[in-house]
């Protein structure tokens, strides 16, 4: 059966815009977390404390953070890579992280410079830190269906990640089809693996649309009892350091099947569909949501 509310974590100002050519100013990125804000969106990824060097969109962290301090109404958790990231995030302001590895081997060196099990134990460290503070830690496990040099990732390997990032205190485990590639015929059998050893109620789900199947995808999570869904405002986004990745699921479309579900979100699709407006305009560039474009036209 279908939950009854779904959490959307909204991820597009964080895997969005670090895919995204152009540097957006600090004041659009916190004008567009105001405008999502107040579309109901309870968790909105700010950003990353990653290195500059790596991923230049999101160099301004710091700045973000600091200037949506004393909005209410939403989280703001941001990506942490290392320690060095945990301590500038929680200087800067941050009360919630996310750490993020990998289930597949060449996809943790493209992404993180490092091995699984180097990356765990820097996870290890940061989650610590993170517990000494009450500092709540979402973990994401990329590639969990498959990897842009490796191909097919059997879920094994998910389970393997997803144990170890729930015995370091994850309080939620998101999956995440880096590159888009899953249909329900390989999402289902991942996702009654990792069921068998995180609770449902921890699992989150992050689809890439690469191929189309995202809705379909994120439907068979929810008949399994996943009632959190990662999603891009305007369908924004991508890794990249994940060739041919292209953006996450739209907002947009995720509350129209919601909605026709009779699912709660507490989200207005209108109020996201201005938000996805307001950025689009500003990248000069047509919105990747199918609901928000058949919707402007009504
Ligand atoms: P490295 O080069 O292996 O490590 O990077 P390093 O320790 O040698 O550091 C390199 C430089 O970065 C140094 O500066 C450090 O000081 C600096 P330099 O001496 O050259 O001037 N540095 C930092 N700067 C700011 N903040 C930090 C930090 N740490 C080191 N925290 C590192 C290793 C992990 C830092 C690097 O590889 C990196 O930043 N990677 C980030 C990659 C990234 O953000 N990817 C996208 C997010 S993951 C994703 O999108 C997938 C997801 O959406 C789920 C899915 O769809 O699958 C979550
Ligand atoms: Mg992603």
């Amino acid at each position: 059966s279908l939950p009854e509310y779904v959490k959307i974590v909204e991820v597009g100002l964080r895997d969005g815009l670090q895919n995204e050519k152009g540097i957006v100013p600090t004041a659009i990125k916190v004008e567009l977390i105001k405008m999502l804000v107040s579309s109901g969106l309870p968790v909105i990824e700010a950003t990353s404390f990653v290195s500059p060097k790596w991923v230049p969109q999101l160099a301004d962290a710091k700045d973000v953070l600091k200037e949506i301090q004393s909005i209410e109404g939403a989280s703001f958790p941001v990506l942490t890579p290392n320690l060095r990231g945990f301590e500038a995030a929680i200087e800067a302001g941050a009360k919630e992280v996310a750490i993020f590895a990998a289930a597949s081997e060449s996809f943790s060196m493209s992404n993180i410079n490092c091995s699984i099990e180097d990356s765990l134990s820097r996870y290890r460290e940061v989650a610590l830190a993170a517990r000494k503070l009450h500092i709540p830690v979402r973990g994401y496990i990329s590639c969990v269906i498959g990897c842009p040099v490796e191909g097919a990732v059997p879920p094994s390997k998910v389970v393997h990640v997803a144990k170890e990032l729930l015995d370091m205190g994850c309080a939620e485990i998101s999956l995440g089809d880096t590159i888009g590639v899953g249909t329900p015929g390989t999402v289902i059998p991942m996702l009654e693996a990792v069921i068998e050893v995180v609770p449902v109620e921890k699992i989150a789900v992050h689809f890439h649309d690469t191929y189309g199947q995202a809705l379909s995808n994120i439907l068979v999570a929810l008949q399994m009892g996943i009632s959190t869904v990662d999603s891009s405002v305007s369908g924004l986004g991508g890794c990249p350091y994940a060739k041919g990745a292209s953006g996450n699921v739209a907002t947009e479309d995720v509350l129209y099947m919601l909605n026709g579900l009779g699912i709660k979100t507490n989200v207005d699709i209108r109020k996201v569909m201005l938000a996805g407006d307001f950025i689009c305009k500003h990248l000069g560039h047509s919105s990747c949501s199918k609901v928000a474009i058949a919707l402007s036209k009504v």
